[in-house]
C-alpha cells in the first residue's frame, strides 16, 4: 500500500543484555538517521529491564521502542506482570502481543490476547497481534479458521472497550517458519496475506492496521517477502539479535 511506512521490528526475545541492548540501541539510532528520507520506521523491542535504556538512548531518535509483552489487566495485584499503562511510561510505543511462544509455552488463550490488545490500545501503545498456525494445523487445511479464531475475539474485546487501534500491527507469523530456517512459499504468502487484507478490510478496529510478516526473516529473504504485495513491515527475530545482520534487512 502507498505511503504506508515499512515497519522493521526487532524481536529479541530473551536476548541481549544490558550494555548489548544499549549499544545496540545507540547503533540504530544512527542507521536511522542514515535513513531518514525513507518511509521506514525502526522498532526494537528489548525485554522488560532494558525498556527504559534503550527508550531513553533513542528518545531523541526516530527509532521507536515496544515491550514483547503485557498484562491483560490494567493494573492491581499481579505479581510479576507489567501493564501497558507502565510500558508507556518507560517511554515505548508499541507492544507485542499473542507470540505463538507466548501461546504455546504460557499457554495464552485468543481470549488473553484479545485483551492485552484492548489494554495495549487503551494505554496508548500500538498492539503488534502476533497470529500464526502450526504445521498440523496448514497440512490440516485449517490455516483460515485458526487466523479467525485469533483475531476475532481481538475485534471484539476492542469494539467492547470502543477504542480505535488505527496503528495497530498484524504479524503473520507460521508457527513453523519461526526459529526454524524454513519461510512459506510466495504463493502461500501471496494467499494469507489476501485473506488477512480482506479480513482486516470488513473490521471497523483493524481496519488500517499494518500487516507484517515474521518466521526466519534474514538479509537473504527479506528483499523477496518485502516485494510480496500487502505486506508492510517484518517481525524479525533470530536476524535481529547481531546489529549488522538487522542493518542489512533494514537497507534491502
Ligand atoms: P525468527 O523469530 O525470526 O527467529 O524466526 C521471529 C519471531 O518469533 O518473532
Amino acid at each position: 500500500m502507498q505511503n504506508m511506512p515499512e515497519i522493521f521490528v526487532a524481536n529479541w526475545k530473551m536476548n541481549q543484555r544490558h550494555a548489548e541492548a544499549a549499544s545496540f540501541a545507540e547503533q540504530t539510532c544512527t542507521l536511522a538517521a542514515d535513513i531518514s528520507s525513507s518511509n521506514k520506521q525502526l522498532v526494537l523491542c528489548p525485554s522488560f529491564p532494558s525498556l527504559v535504556d534503550v527508550a531513553t538512548i533513542t528518545s531523541e531518535s526516530l527509532v521507536t521502542v515496544g515491550a514483547q509483552d503485557c498484562s491483560a489487566y490494567a493494573d492491581g495485584p499481579y505479581t510479576g506482570q507489567v501493564s501497558a499503562t507502565m510500558i508507556a511510561d518507560a517511554g515505548c510505543s508499541y507492544c507485542i502481543v499473542g507470540h505463538s511462544e507466548r501461546r504455546r509455552e504460557l499457554n495464552e488463550s485468543p481470549e488473553t490476547v484479545a485483551q492485552k490488545t484492548a489494554r495495549a490500545v487503551e494505554g496508548t501503545l500500538a498492539p503488534i497481534i502476533c497470529i500464526g498456525e502450526t504445521l498440523t494445523e496448514r497440512n490440516n487445511g485449517h490455516t483460515f479458521s485458526i487466523l479467525e479464531a485469533q483475531l476475532n475475539p481481538i475485534i471484539t474485546a476492542l469494539t467492547q472497550c470502543q477504542v480505535s487501534a488505527s496503528d495497530a500491527c498484524i504479524a503473520y507469523e507460521p508457527v513453523w517458519a519461526i526459529g526454524t530456517g524454513v519461510v512459506p512459499e510466495e504463493t502461500a504468502l501471496i494467499e494469507v496475506f489476501s485473506w488477512l487484507a480482506n479480513y482486516i478490510s470488513t473490521t471497523d478496529s483493524l481496519r488500517t492496521a499494518t500487516l507484517l510478516y515474521g518466521g526466519s526473516v534474514t538479509a537473504e529473504n527479506g528483499a523477496a517477502i518485502m516485494g510480496i504485495e500487502q505486506i508492510n513491515g517484518l517481525l524479525i527475530g533470530g536476524a535481529s539479535i547481531d546489529f549488522q545482520s538487522f542493518r542489512k534487512i533494514v537497507l534491502l
